[in-house]
């Protein structure tokens, strides 16, 4: 046969029903959580799920998740218009995607038609609009073409390169200095698949067997050796391991957290942030079901995940409560918890490899809110644990304001009544002595900050 080999490089050729098909992705995407199940409902809808088209518009789609504040930078500055959330959502949409293809895609892909894709786009927004829509939506097009970002700091620079918020990269140069880059890069690369074994129902060894078997490349984590780590994509709802309970999606960094409070068989444990349960699960494990853990959240859906995660595991010493974290006092008693897990709501940056559209969703103004509620849920740790009781305080944030000044905040409130205990690896000290942080281009696992407080006698 003398057919040509298609190159990964050779552009891909784009219908207006695919381009229309991405613009109603990335409108419903605002609305539907997560964006991979707007993106799959609209796919659908337009016959292009699991077919040929699906990965190179599916890449497409992440694409403009993933540059969603830089495109909307464009926008600004194309339209005038200062807050794009005003915009019809259905054009911010399309432009949204046509700044992706048209400034950041260029020479990944090609119009089948130009001129019918500019024609049924502008029908597409007249009709969802208004007509005006679809007009100005065909002249906004001309200048989107001939725009470029001009960057007018080496932090405007750094931002574009790794598609970052501006402030969160101000802040992260701060605290990084010079490795702030690698920090950015390493947010940015393809995270393996991390699961770790439920030891209630499978060694190690037989999980490692299976994946082999799977055609999987198994790497074994040194710092939590039942955690593994393989290429994806993997089907979870498929995987036998994964139904049997055998396996729990977790990364290193979090699996981490329970090896450190050391939760034991017979023990009175609370965990006041729970849901969706990998480290409540992991607690059971390591409690032998014996003993008992409170488990507090106040999201519904999470625990409704929980729940299942706990039946699938076969861990049963879980009493839930969907309650406030700090109403748990009033609830279980003061004095009362052997250990206090408080593995708190954070802005999540630390994760963000895992989640390419959360970083348009970390907002400045939420890091201070964030960090009230922690300190308020440690002072509840505080009244839950027993004289020589221990406490873990952990996040997946990477800013200073939600780790070690939380921490800090505490220790200069109630510093006679609790006491910081110095972990000493297997990560890197944090930003305070004594505390310990994961970091995604140092440790390859997400970024996580852990401190371990004792209650003094
Ligand atoms: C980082 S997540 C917990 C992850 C969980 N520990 C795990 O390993 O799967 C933080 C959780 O805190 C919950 N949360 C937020 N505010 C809360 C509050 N006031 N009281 C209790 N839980 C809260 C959120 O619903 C979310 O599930």
């Amino acid at each position: 046969m003398s057919g040509r080999v298609r190159s990964r490089k050779e552009p891909v050729s784009l219908g207006w029903r695919d381009v229309l098909a991405l613009v109603e992705a990335v409108r419903r995407a605002e609305e539907v959580k997560p964006s991979q199940q707007a993106k799959r409902e609209v796919f659908k809808d337009f016959g292009i799920l699991g077919g040929r088209k699906d990965p190179p518009l599916t890449a497409i789609f992440y694409r403009v998740l993933g540059r969603l504040g830089i495109l909307d930078m464009v926008l600004r500055e194309v339209t005038g218009v200062k807050n794009v959330l005003l915009l019809d959502p259905h054009l911010r949409a399309a432009l949204r995607v046509f700044a992706e293809l048209l400034i950041f895609s260029r020479g990944r892909f090609r119009f089948e038609n130009p001129i019918e894709v500019r024609r049924r786009v502008s029908a597409y927004l007249s009709k969802r609009s208004h007509p005006y829509v679809g007009m100005w939506f065909w002249d906004v097009l001309d200048e989107l073409r001939e725009h470029r970002p001009r960057p007018s700091s080496r932090e405007e620079v750094l931002m574009l390169k790794y598609r970052l918020p501006l402030w969160y990269v101000r802040r992260m140069t701060e605290l990084l200095g010079g490795e702030a880059e690698d920090y950015f890069k390493a947010l940015n690369r393809k995270p393996l698949i991390s699961v770790r074994v439920n030891t209630l129902k499978a060694s190690v060894d037989e999980v490692v067997e299976e994946l082999r078997r799977e055609g999987k490349e198994v790497v074994v984590s040194k710092v939590v050796p039942t955690v593994l780590r393989f290429e994806g994509p993997y089907n979870f709802d498929a995987s036998r391991l994964f139904k049997d309970g055998k396996i729990v999606i977790q990364e290193e960094a979090a699996a981490l957290a329970p090896h450190i409070l050391k939760p034991r068989p017979g023990e009175f444990v609370v965990d006041l942030a729970a849901a969706p349960g990998g480290k409540t699960e992991l607690m059971g494990e390591l409690m032998d079901n014996k003993g008992v853990i409170h488990a507090f959240d106040i999201d519904r859906r999470r625990l409704k995940r929980m729940r299942e995660l706990l039946r699938r595991t076969g861990v049963r010493n879980v009493v839930i409560h969907v309650e406030d974290a700090r109403n748990a006092p009033n609830i279980l008693g003061k004095g009362v918890a052997d250990k206090v897990l408080v593995d708190a709501p954070c802005t999540s940056d630390g994760t963000i490899m895992k989640n390419p559209d959360l970083r348009w969703r970390l907002m400045e103004g939420e890091v201070p809110k964030f960090a009230q509620l922690q300190y308020e849920m440690l002072r509840a740790a505080l009244k839950l644990v027993k004289p020589g009781g221990l406490i873990l305080y952990t996040t997946c944030s990477a800013l200073k304001e939600e780790g070690e000044d939380v921490v800090a905040r505490l220790l200069r409130k109630v510093g006679s009544k609790v006491e910081l205990v110095e972990l000493k690896g297997p990560y890197d000290e944090g930003f305070m002595k004594g505390t310990m942080r994961a970091w995604p281009h140092r440790h390859g696992t997400i970024g996580f900050f852990y401190a371990l407080l004792r209650r003094v006698r």
